[in-house]
């Protein structure tokens, strides 16, 4: 079954949601880069929203300590849904952007080498059941209760981002074009001080001890999900909540096991694993997993 008309469109062949348009996500192929510009880039619940509290931190002083109430989103714009028609080029240095686009989509300046981008994977088990809820709780994606039924649409990529391992393998095959850093959500999760001392070398920020146990303190979990700068509380205006939830949900890793059952993850597995151990990542699927 194709997905809903009402919620997304196809464009070189990767799904929006409506709440963009295809001028907009044509215009991005010329948009000019600057070197100092950083992207956060993902497939959907992958840690996107994790990652753009933990580089506005890093990067911003008033952010770490609480004087400036500036939200994420807005520190941090979406590149292909810019819902607040912010004018990109007036963003002060260096600019922030979040992105859920496929490789082959992005400002032609970015495969160039041009600007930084963080791109961040996590398993796939967790990112489908998290998208599950997901799909639940706002207004612009379309609601899909029967697990079984999500679960083969996300497999078939017919979602949102579409197929998540094209996006994962895409990135990855395509990284010498990048200026790049890899991470997954769940280093980030088992060593998050780690994570945040790689993208403060990455994107050239150097920070005291004291700071950096500033950053890790406010992009815990637990944290991040009283601060309202931070778990999207304040939806922007054209996406709302539709039934009880949050941005920040349950925030572990294995989650997956409290939903799928054995078929279920063996015909999962089936689609996915070989195609898997084909990506240079090697994902947790457990909290209790060695890296
Ligand atoms: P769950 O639904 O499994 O809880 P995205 O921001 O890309 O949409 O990803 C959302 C997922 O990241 C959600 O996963 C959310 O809870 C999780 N997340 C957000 N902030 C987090 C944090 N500080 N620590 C761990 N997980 C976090």
């Amino acid at each position: 079954m194709e997905p809903s008309k009402e919620y997304v469109f196809k464009y070189k062949g990767f799904y929006f949601g409506v709440i963009t348009s295809v001028e907009h996500i044509a215009s991005l192929e010329d948009f000019e880069i600057k070197d100092s510009d950083i992207f956060v880039a993902t497939y959907p619940k992958s840690g996107t929203v994790w990652t753009q509290n933990i580089v506005n931190l890093i990067l911003h002083e008033g952010h770490r300590n609480g004087t400036e109430n500036v939200e994420n989103i807005d520190r941090m714009p979406w590149l292909e849904y810019n819902i607040k028609n912010v004018d990109f080029t007036t963003l002060p240095s260096p600019r922030t952007f979040a992105t859920h686009l496929p490789y082959y989509l992005v400002p032609r300046d970015l495969r160039n080498r041009r600007g930084r981008v963080i791109y961040v994977s996590r398993n796939p088990k967790d990112v489908m059941v998290s998208y599950y809820h997901f799909s639940k709780y706002v207004s612009t994606l379309e609601n899909i209760p029967d697990f079984n039924l999500f679960m083969e649409r996300f497999l078939a990529g017919k979602v949102l981002a579409s197929s998540w391992l094209d996006h994962v393998a895409g990135w990855y095959n395509h990284a010498e074009d990048f200026n790049i850093l890899f991470l997954t959500y769940e280093e980030m999760k088992k060593d998050l001080r780690s994570a945040v001392l790689k993208i403060c070398k990455f994107i050239g920020k150097e920070l005291n001890e004291e700071e950096v146990d500033s950053v890790v303190r406010q992009a815990t979990f637990e944290n991040m999900r009283k601060d309202p700068r931070a778990n999207y509380e304040n939806l922007p205006d054209n996406v709302t909540a539709r039934d009880n939830g949050t941005f920040l949900r349950k925030g572990t890793i294995g989650d997956w096991k409290n939903i799928m059952t054995v078929a279920q993850s063996e015909k999962f597995d089936k689609v996915l694993k070989e195609k898997i151990k084909n990506l240079p990542i090697k994902f947790i699927w457990d909290i209790h997993d060695e890296m």
